[in-house]
């Protein structure tokens, strides 16, 4: 190596490419450093990845590492990041560096590294972003053909990242519909472990779009060094995991390859989704705060704004709705206290009613028979009892038995020469044709023009590409995953720059769709059709590892209703909270207690939806479990405590309280009562919530408490 010279971001101008390459190459937030090195042969290597270093010049004492991006075809014998088929047969590419640029950003840093194979010209520009403060990295690369003639990309990472540690433990999260997110750790060894899906549209049906990976420990809540990573793709994605001969581990993220190289012609480039990560010394608890406070600041689309609570009439009614029906539940969710009202599936299709799900899907038109005012008088109902109307919409499906299906058979993926079969009686839209990406934009435009009190959408998709065929695509069939999901986002880009304001909740049948690129065009997100609360304790649990309370949608439902109406409250009240369920089958003492709850979260919502979210007690480890939020200024806190199960004669332990302020003194008093009667209050200093705690659990069966906590 010739003598280091350490280039180190951190000036604001934009550093133009060097005449002489930097030696050094380091990105890094206000925690974690990502040192990157240029060999003697002009490769690029990963040096380092971990704690920020605080002394700069140790950078030159760094091991040179591992090629940062590793192609294939050349001497490396494992999984490659990048393979690219060239005209002539080659199918090899050898990157060498070209140059950098480094530019600050509001949140941190931008620095895009090109690399360049100078035989054929394919040029790969490697981008990191840096959120310094929430010690939160993003990457994804950019791949142009410059070379003469067309390339087939075959692989094609966002991220490749490598790790040189005694052990390595991954936790990933899988599931299906209504059991989403369960958390499997295993340790890896020698080989490849890969994390993918198929599914196309509703693609994280199966499994989430994130990972955890213990270094020399598995993943734990509150020590150990951990980095966690989520894709911001919604559609197929892979997380490959391979540990080679020398126990090196790399990491490849991005979009799922399978079926979906393209050909780039001359000039032509493709950029890849991001990969976001956090690397933390001290466990998983602190890096979801980064990601929460990431996606709050820079990501989620209205992230710092407010959340609307609501009432929705999926599970009081299904399909059994009329227009009076509908006004009830309009006065009713005023009379809870809620925002809004959320008029759910089956309002729509005249000559194919949608009275299940087995037809309408396309025909965005009022039922007549159902609806004979329309739309607008139901929003001219809310608007009377002072409430914010929102409305179902699953815009890139079709039933067969509609007219969308009878006019645009083109328009559907489906094989040519075979039959038809159908995931929830449904079929998906083509959106790689701009033409049906105009109708789907035209479906919440239409609406929006004709109804502009409508004030949010819930934007469904049930089924994941099945029978896959595009009439559109024609000879390059392999491209329709990728340029589906290219689709649909140019529809929310339309309809993010035309309504900005617009609050939109994700759903996919339950958490079919959780991934931070389309959280870009959405404020929430439905993590699961499974609303039983003691599930939900899990569910929730498991989405927290990356994505903030604020955009988990809970619901109030009848999931479970052996759980009382306090238990299935206070879960919901961890998220943004939401009521589905008809408020007529509640006795007067449920009612009065779910109007109190309503004003007792519009009180902590602050705190819930922008603090720092603690997992003190893991439903995974026992009988009980607990979560604390803590205000940004650590004078307020809110604690929920449940017991789900406790054993006869159990020995129950108190609840240590985190984050606060140890010199502050707080008073503390159980709120959200169900006989509606003050708690008692208490005072307590900061360092003994946080060194002996307090007792929040108990041994009654399927109770729960919350606790609200004020500094004096
Ligand atoms: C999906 C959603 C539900 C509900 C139904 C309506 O299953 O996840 O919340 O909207 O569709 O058909």
């Amino acid at each position: 190596m010739t003598t280091l010279k350490p280039f180190i971001i951190g000036s604001f101008m934009l550093a133009p490419a060097l005449a002489m390459a930097a030696e050094q190459i380091v990105v890094q937030t206000d925690s974690t450093s990502l040192v990157l090195t240029i060999g003697d042969n002009g490769r690029l290597y990963q040096s380092y990845l971990g704690k920020r270093l605080a002394n700069p010049a140790d950078y030159a004492n760094l091991p040179l590492g591992t090629e940062t991006y590793i192609t294939h075809g050349m001497e490396d014998y494992f999984e490659p990041a990048l393979h690219i088929n060239h005209a002539d047969g080659n199918p090899s590419t050898l990157l060498t560096y070209k140059n950098h640029t480094t530019e600050r950003t509001d949140a941190g840093s931008k620095t895009v590294i090109t690399l360049v194979d100078t035989v054929y010209g394919d040029e790969v520009e490697l981008v990191y972003n840096t959120y310094d403060k929430e010690n939160v990295f993003t990457t994804n690369t950019k791949i142009t053909n410059k070379g003469k003639k067309p390339v087939e990309i075959e692989k094609f990472a966002s991220s490749m990242l490598h790790f040189d540690r005694p052990e390595y433990y991954l936790t990933e999260y899988n599931g299906d519909w209504a059991a989403e997110v369960k958390p499997h750790t295993q340790q890896l060894h020698y080989g490849k472990k890969e994390v993918d899906t198929k599914l196309g549209t509703r693609a994280n049906m199966f499994v989430s779009p994130f990972f955890q990976l213990g270094l020399d420990q598995p993943a734990a809540e509150d020590e150990g060094e951990v980095l966690v990573g989520t894709i911001g793709w919604t559609g197929n994605f892979r997380f490959c995991f391979e540990v080679d001969n020398l126990g090196g581990l790399r990491v490849i993220s991005g979009i799922n390859p399978y079926f979906s190289s393209r050909t780039l012609k001359k000039d032509e480039s493709f950029t890849t989704p991001e990969f976001i990560f956090t690397v933390s010394g001290t466990g998983t608890g602190t890096a979801s705060r980064n990601l929460h406070d990431w996606a709050r600041r820079y990501r989620v689309k209205d992230g710092m704004g407010d959340r609307m609570t609501l009432l929705n009439n999926w599970e009081a009614t299904y399909f059994d709705f009329n227009q009076d029906k509908l006004i009830d539940l309009i006065a009713d969710a005023k009379a809870l206290g809620v925002d809004m009202f959320l008029l759910d599936d089956g309002w729509f299709g005249n000559k194919y009613p949608r009275h299940s799900d087995t037809q309408g899907l396309g025909d965005w038109e009022e039922t007549a028979n159902k609806l004979p005012d329309g739309i607008g008088r139901l929003t001219e109902e809310a608007k009377k009892q002072g409430v914010k109307f929102g409305l179902w919409i699953e815009p890139e499906m079709v039933n067969p038995g509609s007219e969308l299906y009878e006019k645009h058979k083109d328009w559907v993926i489906t094989l040519p020469n075979r039959e038809e079969y159908y995931f929830r009686n449904q079929l998906v839209l083509d959106l790689s044709n701009p033409a049906v990406q105009d109708y789907v934009y035209g479906v919440v435009d239409g609406l929006m023009t004709k109804y502009p009190d409508i004030a949010f959408f819930k934007w469904d998709c049930n089924s994941p590409i099945t029978n896959i065929y595009s009439n559109y695509e024609k000879d390059e069939q392999n491209r329709l995953y990728v340029d589906y999901v290219e689709g649909l986002y140019n529809v929310l880009e339309r309809l993010q720059a035309k309504y900005p304001n617009l609050p939109m909740m994700l759903c996919a049948g339950g958490g079919g769709r959780t991934d931070y690129e389309a959280l870009k065009y959405f404020t929430e997100m439905w993590p699961s059709d499974n609303t039983d609360p003691i599930e939900r304790l899990f569910i929730q649990w498991g989405y927290s590892q990356v994505f903030p309370a604020k955009v988990q949608c809970a619901h109030v439902t009848t999931w479970n209703s052996d759980a009382p109406v306090k238990f299935r409250v206070n879960v919901a009240m961890m998220g943004k909270l939401g009521f589905d369920i008809n408020l007529h089958e509640l006795t007067a003492d449920e009612l009065a207690y779910c109007k109190q709850s309503v004003k007792d979260y519009n009180a902590m919502k602050p705190c819930v939806l922008d603090g720092d979210q603690y997992r003190l007690v893991s439903p995974h480890s026992g009988n009980h479990a607990a979560t604390e939020f803590v205000a940004k200024d650590k004078r307020s806190a809110v604690l929920f405590a449940f017991d789900v199960y406790p054993r006869y004669a159990e020995k129950v332990r108190n609840v240590v309280l985190k984050g606060l302020n140890p010199s502050l003194r707080y008073q503390v008093s159980e709120i959200n009562r169900f006989d509606g009667k003050p708690g008692e209050v208490k005072e307590y200093s900061g360092d003994y919530l946080m060194t002996v705690g307090i007792p929040a659990f108990t041994t009654g069966k399927l109770s729960s408490r919350v606790y609200s906590i004020q500094a004096i």
